[in-house]
């Protein structure tokens, strides 16, 4: 539906070399999809995104919509962005005051070059603002509703053109944390429900999981990973997108071999050797990062029966913080800090000898290039 391909988009600067904000991005996307470009702060998300609305006019590449190639450096095609019938929400929404909810939502429509007819506007605007479950506040002042309901307003008004694609930049950064959770919830629905193709731009992981068919991980330009959220989360394939996708223990180690009788690789690291599960085509002696997340470091009080095929270790609670229905603890193994985040039945305190347990299915080991690959 959308295929975005090679994308380059430089700012010129007074002086000094362009950001290179954009670098050879790439990426395709099934009609009826949410699709998010996911990455810290400057990686480059708004400026894919104002290219694929045809707000920045990129310095190469290719992207097409439905078969229609609205920008294209070879062939020379650039259709400005009023042409290309996409709906856009930013993170700085305008609502338009001294109008009601159902003038705001019809705007769009009223000022278009061929105008529906009254009839038409008053079905279409209805239909979208039921959509966002605001038609019973149609005739209401719209700067009398609640942040919410205005950031619904302002997807009403994207989705009464009913465009192709709808074009979502960090459109909840400016709810507060209940609401934003809230419209989650509510943007994934309206997502599902009107099966429209969507681009959503967030620096929020929790956000990008919950909510997307695909992400594509960013930074510093370029596309660092691309996959459905379970992927990403379990599978990511450098440091960087282990670390930027939710809280992970890093342990550094060097690859001994693969262990005959488990069929894992063995990692030699600070605490001991660490079984780990992996496909990634590593060679003895060679340096890996093995990622484990807080809910895979198991703990106990007493010990684990042995088993040759686990990576069991002896350690101490360092810090134990009680969070209702989790434990979080600092564990300490050896010389590393572990994170680790349990069952409230754990009730290890500081100081407390524990036993650690982790399954090398759940160790990620990534190759420790530490630097950033196409995905
Ligand atoms: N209009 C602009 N002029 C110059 N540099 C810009 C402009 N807009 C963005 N940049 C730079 O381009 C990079 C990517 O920015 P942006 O796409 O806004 O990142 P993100 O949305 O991921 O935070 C950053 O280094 C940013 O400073
Ligand atoms: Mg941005």
């Amino acid at each position: 539906m959308l295929s975005v391909r090679l994308l380059n988009t430089e700012y010129k600067t007074q002086k000094g070399p362009a950001v290179r904000a954009a670098q050879d991005v790439s990426f395709e996307v099934p009609k009826g999809k949410f699709f998010t470009l996911l990455g810290p702060s400057g990686c480059g998300k708004t400026t894919t995104l104002r290219s694929i609305a045809g707000l920045e006019r990129p310095t190469s590449g290719d992207i097409e919509v439905s078969g229609r190639v609205v920008y294209s450096s070879r062939n020379g095609v650039f259709v400005p962005p009023n042409k290309r019938n996409f709906g856009m929400v930013f993170q700085s929404y305008a609502i338009w005051p001294h109008m009601t909810v159902f003038a705001n939502a019809a705007f769009p429509l009223e000022v278009r070059k061929n105008r529906p007819s009254k009839q038409q506007i008053r079905d279409k605007v209805m239909s979208v603002l039921s959509a966002v479950a605001l038609d019973h506040l149609a005739d209401r002042d719209a700067t009398k509703l609640s942040g919410g309901q205005q950031q619904r307003l302002a997807l009403a008004r994207a989705l009464v053109m009913e465009p192709e694609l709808l074009l979502l930049d960090e459109p909840l950064s400016n709810l507060d944390a209940k609401l934003r959770d809230r419209m989650r919830f509510e943007l994934k629905r309206i997502q599902r429900d009107n099966g429209i193709t969507t681009i959503y731009v967030t620096h929020d992981q929790g956000e990008a999981l919950a909510l997307s068919h695909e992400i594509a991980v960013m930074n510093e330009g370029k596309v660092v990973q691309i996959g459905p959220p379970r992927d990403i989360y379990d599978r990511p394939k450098t440091k960087f997108v282990a670390d930027f996708i939710g809280t992970t223990n890093f342990i550094e180690g060097q690859v001994q071999g693969r262990d005959d009788s488990t069929q894992r690789w063995r990692i030699h690291t600070a605490i001991g050797d660490i079984l780990v599960k992996s496909d990634a085509p590593f060679s003895a002696g060679s340096k890996a990062a093995i990622s484990i997340r807080p809910e895979d470091v198991e703990l106990s009080e007493r010990p684990f029966t042995a088993d040759a095929a686990s990576n069991v270790f002896g350690g101490t609670a360092d810090t134990t913080v009680f969070l209702g229905d989790f434990v979080d603890v600092q564990v300490k193994v050896g010389q590393a800090m572990l994170q680790s985040r349990s069952h409230p039945s754990l009730r290890a305190s500081d100081g407390a000898a524990l036993h650690v347990r982790i399954d090398p299915e759940k160790c990620i080991a990534i190759a420790d290039d530490s630097g950033v690959r196409a995905g």
